[in-house]
């Protein structure tokens, strides 16, 4: 596969360069492939020309300036860099369409686009999260559409690239992307595994080729097969997030521990502990949209998927069961001033798609709340959705400044920088010293210990703290001792 000056032969394309595509090319372009970014996007594009990257992922931004213009350049011509590559990446998203169902067009435009770029054997590689048989859809396509050019039809002014049967060779695989928004760059060098889902050696060989450098098992299957394991994979970590909220409102009823209940069962090493963290659900533009996305395929072919369905109503259900702790915490909420640490679906990315915070602010402010908001990186794109008010909805410099005034702090992502929090300081910035934890990520010891009421997702928090507000307490902010809030 490599030429004899030692640069690798196989051209590569990655098409659509959203948080899927722009770590899977720069991820290419570190194994030392050739690799063109296209996407139709000429702003986004210009961006990446100009050596930035366009949403935040660790460590992506020095993979960029390492490969720029080097092993990686980038076009807004989708149909030249089909034209010039061999392999190519479909990247392109596909958003949620009415009914929950897929929208497939952009993949279809790709279809269409390689079609009428059909210069020679193209291996068209399914990455972006697609139902079953997309791959044979979009064969079907690319030779619908390569016939109707070869007979003039399609754009009459350009030459002939095919005739009826005389189609360049090509190949439709699936090769399902499981990168972390978060940890892309880390995922796709080290992934647990990688599925190939071909229906030729050619195709195999290829990628096999292609990811060589990477050591991981490799599991070789048909696209459809392939698209499956993608479908599963997602399904089954919403599924097992939705279970441990499921566990951690019976752990709040009965007075036991959740965290302590996923060590004890995660220990084992057929459930395991990753991906047991309880708290105000899974958000993002994956597993929801995945979710519904699979509950739609079943329903079409007539298998019975309910099972996603109770999946995607608990996971629903986990912002009004949040909302519930801030209002009995708050007693009224309308005119009270809550800070909110964390607005990102997950730490580590500036994605708010689908985020549960989103849905939190929505419901606070609705109620007459005032929200002083702040995430380490998720601000920019936040403040587009839901502009500065005054009074009303304030973006703030840090956790500390969130907190000045506030009447609670909801904790909403997990990320590091709020662990590492001195809250003795924040509690002091605080009209009144409650925190609402969504995620949990803090003792619930250490907070008390810091002066703050406490209160978190499926833990017997509330109930130490019920038993412990001796009755005469009549320190006016009860700083030092744990006051009663419960669920
Ligand atoms: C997810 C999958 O983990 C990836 O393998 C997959 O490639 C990707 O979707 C995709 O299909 O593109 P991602 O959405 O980036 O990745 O983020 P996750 O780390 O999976 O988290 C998803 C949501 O679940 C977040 O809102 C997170 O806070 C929540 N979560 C995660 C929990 O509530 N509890 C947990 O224990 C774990």
């Amino acid at each position: 596969m490599k030429t004899g000056n030692g640069k690798k032969a196989i051209k590569i394309a990655v098409l659509g360069m959203g948080h899927v595509g722009l770590p899977t090319a720069l991820g290419l372009a570190e194994l030392g492939w050739q690799v063109i970014g296209a996407d139709d996007d000429a702003s986004k594009v210009k961006v990446l020309q100009d050596g930035k990257v366009t949403f935040y992922e660790p460590e992506m931004q020095p993979l960029l300036t390492k490969h720029l213009g080097k092993g990686f350049q980038v076009t807004s011509d989708v149909g030249k860099a089909v034209g010039d590559a061999t392999v190519l990446f479909v990247c392109v998203g596909t958003p949620q369409g009415e009914s929950g169902k897929a929208d497939l067009s952009q993949v279809e435009a790709i279809a269409r686009t390689v079609a009428a770029n059909l210069n020679g054997y193209k291996l068209i590689v399914e990455k972006s999260t697609v139902p079953a048989v997309t791959a044979q859809w979009i064969k079907r396509t690319v030779v619908r559409h390569a016939r109707v050019q070869s007979n003039g039809q399609a754009n009459p002014g350009k030459k002939k690239a095919t005739t009826i049967g005389t189609l360049p060779e090509f190949d439709v695989a699936s090769n399902p992307e499981f990168l972390q928004e978060g940890r892309a760059i880390e995922n796709f060098f080290h992934p647990d595994r990688i599925v190939i889902g071909v229906d030729s050696d050619r195709a195999r060989k290829l990628l096999e080729a292609i990811y060589a450098p990477l050591q991981c098992p490799i599991v070789v299957t048909n696209p459809t097969t392939a698209e499956l394991i993608k479908h599963a994979a997602n399904a089954f970590l919403s599924t097992k997030i939705s279970f441990i909220n499921m566990v951690s409102d019976v752990c709040e009823a009965v007075g036991a521990d959740v965290d302590s209940v996923a060590e004890g069962i995660g220990l084992d090493p057929r459930i395991g502990r990753q991906f047991l963290n309880a708290g105000i659900g899974f958000g993002g533009y994956c597993f929801p949209k995945d979710l519904r996305a699979f509950l739609h395929l079943g329903e079409e072919h007539g298998a019975d998927t309910s099972l996603l369905r109770e999946v995607e109503r608990i996971n629903q259900a986990r912002i009004e069961i949040f909302l519930n702790k801030v209002r009995k915490a708050l007693w009224v909420v309308s005119g009270k001033t809550i800070a909110v640490l964390g607005l990102a679906f997950k730490p580590k990315t500036d994605d708010i798609r689908e985020a549960p915070s989103l849905k939190v602010i929505e419901a606070l402010l609705h109620e007459g709340a005032s929200v002083r908001l702040y995430d380490p990186e998720a601000m920019a794109n936040t403040q587009r959705e839901l502009p500065e008010e005054r009074g009303r909805v304030s973006y703030c410099k840090s956790a500390f400044d969130a907190a000045r005034g506030a009447h609670a702090v909801l904790v909403l992502t997990e990320w590091d920088e709020f662990r590492k929090l001195d809250l003795k300081k924040l509690g002091a910035a605080m009209a009144v010293p409650i925190m609402v934890d969504g995620r949990n990520i803090y003792r619930p010891e250490m907070v008390h210990e810091a002066g703050l009421e406490y209160i978190s997702m499926g833990r017997r928090n509330a109930e130490a703290t019920v038993q412990a507000i001796p009755p005469a307490v009549s320190t006016p902010r009860r700083r030092a001792t744990a006051i009663a809030v419960t669920r």
